[in-house]
């Protein structure tokens, strides 16, 4: 049973937050949905940019693209974050098509007008011959907002917008203790999926689905008991129970193959737990702490909770982050710019840094999928960019619970289609898709950041 707290008043943030929206195939379909979806959500939300790893010296910058936009990351020459649209002002060339980078001055490759890394015009070549004049104020690169936290570079296209922190208010906090920045990309994967964004973030928004396309996860965590945290602007929370059996099925009488390696990776007995395997999970809270003093790495500031389990943070409008202490998922679907049958996917998997390569440190990072285990490593790795065909042939993997969603998104945006479908019937399990959908619809029809930031200021 999926047990809900913190039901937040956010009346106040916006009226219309609380009415129902119904999820018809139109909204995940209709390019014009896409069209308000890029007026009113893409062009006023906080937007996760990428990492600043990638941008560690002056110089150094990377290109995010969103929707029908490409926006430009610098780290500029006094050591802040720059964020500008990657477009030319002189005639309007994408500037940067590289990934990422570094250069002293940024460059457009079609008449070479030049840019600092804080985005002010630097030399136009043949300057005479513009008789009316260079006013470099007016023609130096378009600027986004852009806040940095966690090791992570936030943009909003909204020069309007509130603050980061009234976006994600407590999040923050929440999120703090698992320190991030302190965390390690260890792979960069980008999938091209046959379905709307939001579909995507359907299924990362309810735990219904788990028992029947991901088996495996009965023998790890307890999808069945979750607890699920509900956000102003559409943000979410799911907790669920880690080193437990599935509750539909009756406890077994020794730790199932899994559970087995992963207690023996934390130098545990697992015949200890004989008889008794509904322990395990409070014996691993023990366990865990005790092997992260031993590794350098330490569990003080998380609750038993955290160190046991797995939870996952939804936050508006794209980012999926499946959160443990030794391991962060970030998942970013972002939409196409014109199809809203095609979404890019992007998976980055972050861990905590290599504490030796004894079996325990490796037991520390092993809570989930086999496959998330992944060696660490001392470079930044490349980006993986393939389709859901090659996830499908088994070419490619973004571990087995990932593949397993992908095999299926594509079928779900197929009935979003068709007229035999009429509108989703959702069940208490899925409360967060509804909230996620109730804030869309806010955020389509008004911009609730902004209008917060007004009434506040209006107050005070
Ligand atoms: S369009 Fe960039 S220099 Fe001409
Ligand atoms: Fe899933």
């Amino acid at each position: 049973m999926t047990k809900q707290t913190n039901h937040i008043d956010f009346s106040h943030i916006a009226a219309q937050a609380g009415q129902k929206a119904s999820l018809d195939g139109h909204r995940f379909t209709s390019p014009e949905f896409l069209e308000r979806e890029w007026t009113n959500i893409w062009s006023k939300s906080w937007l996760l940019a990428g990492m600043m790893v990638d941008i560690p010296e002056a110089g150094d910058y990377f290109v995010f693209d969103i929707g029908r936009e490409s926006i430009l990351i610098t780290r500029k020459d006094d050591g802040g974050v720059g964020a500008f649209f990657n477009v030319c002002q002189h005639r309007g060339n994408k500037i940067v098509v590289a990934e990422r980078g570094s250069a002293d001055v940024i460059t457009c490759p079609y008449h070479h007008w030049t840019y600092a890394t804080d985005g002010t015009l630097q030399s136009v070549p043949d300057e005479h011959r513009f008789t009316q004049g260079i006013p470099c104020d007016e023609l130096s690169l378009s600027p986004l907002k852009v806040e940095t936290w966690a090791g992570l570079v936030w943009v909003n296209m909204d020069m309007d917008c509130g603050p980061l922190s009234d976006f994600l208010g407590s999040i923050m906090d929440e999120i703090e203790p698992y320190k991030i920045e302190d965390m390690i990309l260890v792979k960069d994967q980008t999938v091209t999926l046959d379905a709307n964004w939001k579909t995507c973030i359907d299924n990362f928004s309810e735990l219904y689905h788990v028992d029947f396309i991901h088996p495996q996860h009965a023998s790890f965590v307890d999808c069945c008991d979750d607890t699920v945290n509900l956000y102003p602007y559409g943000h979410t929370l799911v907790k669920v129970d880690g080193y437990v059996t599935n509750p539909r099925y009756p406890v077994p009488f020794e730790p199932n193959p899994l559970l087995h390696m992963q207690l023996t990776w934390l130098g545990m007995d697992p015949e200890e737990f004989n008889g008794r395997v509904p322990e395990i999970r409070k014996a691993v809270q023990k366990v865990k702490r005790k092997v992260g003093e031993e590794v350098g790495f330490s569990y003080d500031a998380f609750s038993d909770d955290q160190v046991s389990d797995v939870w996952q943070y939804n936050l508006f409008p794209n980012l999926v982050w499946t959160i443990k202490p030794e391991e962060l998922w970030i998942m970013r679907p972002r939409p196409h710019p014109k199809d809203p049958d095609k979404t890019m996917f992007d998976k980055w998997t972050l861990q905590i840094k290599p504490q030796g390569s004894s079996s325990k440190a490796k037991g520390l990072t092993l809570v989930g999928d086999e496959a998330d285990a992944v060696a660490a490593i001392d470079e930044r790795p490349e980006r993986e960019v393939f389709d859901q065909e090659d996830v499908i042939a088994g070419d490619y993997s973004m571990t087995i619970t990932i593949d397993q969603d992908v095999h299926y998104l594509r079928d779900m945006q197929a009935g979003m289609h068709s007229q035999g479908f009429k509108a989703a019937w959702l069940g208490e399990d899925e409360t967060r898709v509804q909230h996620f959908h109730d804030w869309v619809d806010v955020w389509v029809s008004g911009n609730p950041l902004s209008a917060s930031r007004k009434q506040r200021d209006a107050a005070e």
